[in-house]
């Protein structure tokens, strides 16, 4: 089970607001406009409801902007015929969901009890003081990354794993870190 099918339950704890803002709905230029459009429209044409179209356009909305912001959720929560708060509740509980611009590599780390019994709280230090976050839901003065932690990502016999963007990597320790950053661009 990945954190993007499921995610956890854990926003960040702090956010790094070096670019972008909040992205009030005022200053918002329209999503879903042209090929974005198109697309929601095919999403909508195979479901019953425009409701259950929520996840994909947030991501859609996401794959644009790096984040989503109150503006794209004003958006999609016109389109779909839901409400702002509706819409903000299912982007602040899914951890896939950035309420506000992050780095380019998001790493997540599985800090539950049974990760956590293996190290896991040492790998997010790790992964911390190697990135210079310094901070959980801090991104890096380079803008290269941002380190949270989250709920079970279904690995619990590989402590610990962890996510970065949309690659899982299992068995992760402290000592690996740096190897693994050093494969990043
Ligand atoms: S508790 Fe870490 S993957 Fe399940």
């Amino acid at each position: 089970m990945s954190a993007r099918e499921e995610g956890g339950l854990h926003a960040p704890a702090h956010a790094s607001h070096s670019s972008g803002g909040h992205g009030h709905p005022a200053e918002h230029s329209p999503i879903f406009v042209g090929e974005k459009r198109t697309k929601l429209d095919e999403i909508l044409s195979r479901y019953p409801s425009k409701m259950a179209a929520l996840l994909p356009a947030l991501w859609i909305a996401q794959d644009e902007q790096g984040w989503v912001s109150e503006g794209a959720m004003a958006e999609i929560a016109g389109l779909l015929d839901l409400t702002p708060a509706y819409v903000k509740g299912v982007v602040t509980f899914y951890t896939m969901y950035h309420q506000h611009p992050v780095g380019r590599h998001f790493i997540q780390v599985c800090t539950t009890s049974p990760c956590g019994v293996c190290g896991a709280e040492d790998v997010a230090k790790a992964f911390l003081k190697h990135t210079g976050c310094g901070e959980l839901g801090v991104t890096s003065p380079d803008g290269k990354y941002t380190v949270i932690e989250v709920e079970c990502l279904g690995a619990c016999g590989f402590a610990t794993p962890i996510m970065i963007n949309d690659d899982f990597i299992e068995s992760v320790t402290p000592e690996r870190v740096p190897e693994i950053l050093g494969t990043l661009k």
